[in-house]
């Protein structure tokens, strides 16, 4: 095997340590990258004049050529090669000899490397806002459907106050709306156009960047060439928001989890979406829904690792950057494996309304019961501890408010009229909620409407 560097050895590299510091067996995902930036690169030496006019047509036929056949082929992008730009650039010079050997004038991999993964980015990205969007849409079908359903909220896990179940639904869509803007943030800073930079110096060739970043689609140049080599702070963001839309869709999946188990009952989980038990035949287990929890962790772990990686490199391009990559791309592969799932289960979903309604209702009115006695009059404060010596009771007597008689009611406080027998209701609870951001069911329509017009933004 030659190496884009033999010239300079006396002895051929340890085979063992050539083929443990290779990438190509996970950069060759940069393929397409590749021969686009190399064919940006070859019309950029060409304005130049680096390339005569038949050179750089013969390059951009061959490199056509070799991302042609790479697109219908994956096999063909395979080799003994240390990374994707020598597997590229091998191909080329067995096409083209000389002509070949010209293409790497006045650049280097580390520039080589930096603009790839930000076209693989910008490439990628879009289609993990699309799965969010099938998710945000799922959730938004589901919210819709609920109608004016009511679920019980809970606040350190024990019920709080009543809420819409689309209010629930919408809860989730929030998080994952701002994974989709984050996603955006992520594109604009892979937005910058690194070649030019050479390997660390610049280059002393003619190149216009301006013109090379127009080509290639980019609306910016990177600003110093010595940060451009060693600049991964894209694919930390890139990382960044990953993890972040994994934590969501773990915490989505934990609330299902919970919230489809025979203790709660609140949805029915399909049976395609669940998995059985090898040895009790009852099961019916939310395996998919484990798997986004558990993947979690290495979304998180990757942006850790990246980090950790950069933070002790001197200024310009190390190997150690090599690491990048496999972050990247499983980062990727979780996000977007998990947001196909997540999207399927939320679709299989079934709202069990006796259940939720049920669970509703009850002590977690108590909120409601302080407010009618602010409404009387009485200060806040005082009225918590009214209600909380009656639920302290209720409690003890297995009892509900809508067991307690008028005159119970009085005892507790005077204040009380009869009219609170039709206050303390979960319908009545949400319905005097008055902020936008509330569960009054008129602002949770207003939310819905604005969501589906997102999505018919976003799509269209
Ligand atoms: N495989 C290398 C990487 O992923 C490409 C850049 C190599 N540059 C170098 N000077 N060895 O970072």
């Amino acid at each position: 095997m030659t190496t884009l560097w033999s010239g300079r050895f006396e002895h051929a590299p340890d085979a063992a340590a050539f083929e443990w510091g290779s990438s190509f067996s996970f950069d060759r995902r940069l393929f397409e990258d590749d021969v686009a930036g190399s064919i940006a690169w070859a019309r950029a030496l060409g304005r130049a004049g680096v390339l005569a006019r038949d050179e750089g047509r013969k390059i951009e036929a061959a490199l056509a050529d070799i991302l042609e056949r790479g697109r219908s082929d994956a096999a063909f992008v395979d080799g003994p090669d240390e990374d994707v730009h020598s597997f590229v650039e091998r191909l080329l010079v067995e096409r083209l000899g000389d002509t070949g050997r010209r293409l790497h004038t006045g650049r280097s991999r580390n520039e080589q490397v930096s603009v790839d993964l930000r076209l693989y980015l910008r490439r990628r990205i879009p289609l993990l806002r699309g799965g969010l969007e099938h998710v945000i849409a799922a959730l938004v079908d589901q919210a819709s459907t609920a109608g004016e359903a009511l679920m019980p909220a809970f606040t350190h896990f024990r019920p709080a106050q009543p809420v819409l179940v689309a209010h629930f639904f919408l809860a989730h869509v929030a998080s994952l709306r701002r994974d989709h803007d984050r996603f955006a943030a992520a594109m604009i800073e892979a937005d910058a156009m690194p070649l030019g930079s050479g390997a660390i110096a610049g280059t002393s060739y003619d190149i216009d960047v301006e013109a090379l970043a127009r080509d290639l689609g980019f609306s910016r140049v990177v600003a110093n060439s010595i940060d451009a080599s060693s600049d991964r702070d894209f694919a930390a963001t890139f990382l960044y928001a990953s993890a972040l839309t994994m934590v969501h869709l773990s915490r989505l999946a934990e609330d299902l989890i919970i919230f489809c188990g025979e203790a709660h009952g609140f949805f029915d989980l399909s049976d395609a979406l669940s998995t059985g038990s090898s040895m009790m035949p009852q099961k019916k287990n939310p395996d998919p829904l484990e798997l986004v929890r558990g993947k979690t962790g290495r979304a998180l772990g990757h942006l850790g690792a990246l980090l950790t990686t950069m933070k002790g490199l001197p200024s310009g391009y190390n190997k150690d950057l090599q690491e990048d990559k496999q972050a990247v791309f499983d980062s990727e592969d979780t996000a977007s494996g998990s947001l196909a799932v997540v999207k399927s289960v939320v679709d299989g979903l079934t709202l069990n309304r006796t259940r939720t309604e049920a669970a509703a209702s009850g002590l977690l009115l108590a909120t409601d019961v302080a407010d009618y006695l602010v409404g009387r009059g009485l200060p806040f404060r005082r009225a918590h501890e009214v209600v909380g010596a009656l639920v302290r009771k209720l409690a003890a007597e297995g009892r509900e408010f809508g067991s307690l008689r008028l005159d119970e009611w009085r005892e507790a406080s005077d204040l009380f009229g009869a009219d609170i027998v039709d206050r303390v209701t979960p319908r009545a609870s949400v319905a005097v909620k008055r902020t936008p951001q509330s569960t009054a069911p008129s602002a949770v329509r207003r939310a819905l409407t604005e969501a589906q017009a997102w999505l018919r933004r976003v799509a269209g």
